[in-house]
């Protein structure tokens, strides 16, 4: 099949990409020429882990143009995979939605299925085709149908070709039909459903999931206080097949580009409705102070920061990536750096993304993990990174001035502090060797 897909970030990559692996014909659509030009020599703009690889297998299948006209008009199926940021109030901004609505209602010259992907509010795809159908200059069945995206950064080639479920939200036979044809060879559960449904499920889902984690970080917290482990108490609730023993994992806070966003929307979306969606307004107010919590741990320490050699492992919002949207590390960097800290930062991929975000003075980059706790007087980790988890934990007492480690994301196990000189705190879990 001709396939199109508008936008070259990580949903619109690895979903051309990914199609294009499995023998249609695609080609990808951007408005960033610089960027049309890396893809074009089978470069991968984006890190993301088998993506490239993938790509450069699928060339012969993969053509990349900013030229959205010749890409548009004869495609049997266009997917929609740009951007739905965050407006101020919270809701989605569609903007880039309707820009390529437009493209495409002034190139198609065949019948075709606009397929939206973006994470976009309840009714968008009713929207969509009446605003394509208004402006269509050639008389041609355009329908749009919902299919959104349910991969993950860090694994987003793998959840696409091995995908929990492909939803297919579609109010008529013939879009439906085409959409099962371009998945045939996904081995993967195929759910038809209504696109309003379709639409829902997308922010039903990721709503569920950040609420899950709030949960679990308010149940850390109080693990704290009454003397638990929520290591083994989330161990203990995971037998539960109800409820599952994924995404029960406490730390510092969701990021990333769309927990935050879509948790914001949805409770936009509800209020607008005259509907007030509670439990999801809880979850964002859990995660906005669950961010800080390592600071506020470290204030336990040291009255105040000034002079302090702080090391900062991980800055992306977790590890398989190097985008740093959301992350718990760009609003306690400079909080740390406002009240007089020396920042000694190591990520593995973050940290050039890092440096365009925050610039200052006080902020040194390590590409080893020893170089940055070497003489600090307090180690904060931010990601899970694996070079963190399989970090050799002697080292923090040996390199460090004064070795106190605060984990945010429970990459070690209690154990392995016991009987050394480093005070060891995380999230949920009691302090070793506490001072
Ligand atoms: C999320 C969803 O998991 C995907 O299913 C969805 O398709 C995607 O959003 C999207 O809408 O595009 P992603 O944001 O890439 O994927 O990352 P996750 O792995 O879900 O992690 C999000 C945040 O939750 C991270 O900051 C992570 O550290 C945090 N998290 C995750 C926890 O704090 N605890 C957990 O147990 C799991």
């Amino acid at each position: 099949m001709k396939i199109a897909v508008a936008g070259t970030g990580y949903v619109g990559l690895v979903t051309g990409v990914c199609l294009a692996s499995k023998g249609h014909g695609v080609t990808c659509v951007d408005v960033d020429e610089q960027k049309v030009e890396v893809m074009k020599q089978g470069v991968s703009p984006i890190y993301e882990p088998g993506l490239s690889e993938l790509m450069k297998e699928s060339m012969d299948h993969l053509t990349f143009t900013t030229d959205y006209e010749s890409a548009y008009k004869d495609a049997d199926v266009i997917f929609i995979g740009v951007g739905t940021p965050e407006k101020v109030d919270g809701s989605a901004n569609l903007a880039f939605v309707y820009q390529v609505a437009k493209q495409i209602a002034a190139s198609v010259q065949k019948d075709c299925v606009v397929v939206i992907k973006s994470t976009v509010p309840i009714g968008t795809n009713d929207k969509i085709e009446s605003y394509i159908h208004d402006k269509q200059k050639h008389n041609v069945s355009v329908y749009v149908a919902s299919n959104p995206e349910f991969l993950s950064q860090g694994t987003a080639v793998k959840d696409t070709l091995h995908a929990s479920r492909i939803v297919i939200g579609a109010d008529e036979e013939k879009p439906a039909e085409i959409l099962k044809k371009v998945y045939q060879d996904f081995d993967a559960p195929k759910l038809v459903v209504g696109r309003r449904s379709a639409e829902m499920i997308k922010y039903a889902s990721n709503d569920f999931l950040a609420l899950k984690i709030s949960y679990v970080n308010e149940i850390a917290n109080l693990c704290e206080t009454v003397g638990a482990d929520v290591e083994e108490v989330t161990m203990g609730m995971g037998y539960d097949s109800r409820i599952g023993d994924r995404f029960l994992n406490a730390g510092i806070g969701y990021g990333g580009s769309c927990f935050p966003k879509d948790t914001k929307a949805l409770s936009w979306l509800a209020s607008f409705n005259d509907n007030e969606i509670r439990t999801i307004k809880a979850a964002i107010e859990v995660n906005d102070s669950q961010k800080f919590k390592l600071v506020k741990k470290a204030r336990k320490y040291y009255d105040d920061f000034l002079f302090l050699n702080i090391a900062i492992l991980g800055c992306t919002f977790k590890p398989g990536t190097d985008d740093l949207r959301e992350a718990p590390s760009l609003v306690n960097v400079p909080l740390l750096l406002e009240d007089g800290a020396y920042l000694r930062i190591w990520d593995p991929v973050g940290q050039d993304n890092f440096k365009k975000q925050i610039q200052n003075k006080n902020i040194q980059y390590f590409d080893t993990i020893e170089e940055a706790i070497d003489g600090a007087d307090l180690c904060l980790i931010f990601t899970e990174w694996d070079d963190v988890v399989k970090f050799d934990i002697t080292k923090y007492e040996e390199l460090m001035k004064t070795p106190i480690v605060l984990d945010g994301r429970n990459c070690y196990p209690l154990s392995a502090f016991e009987g050394t000189k480093t005070t060891y705190c995380s999230i949920g879990r009691k302090t070793v060797n506490d001072r």
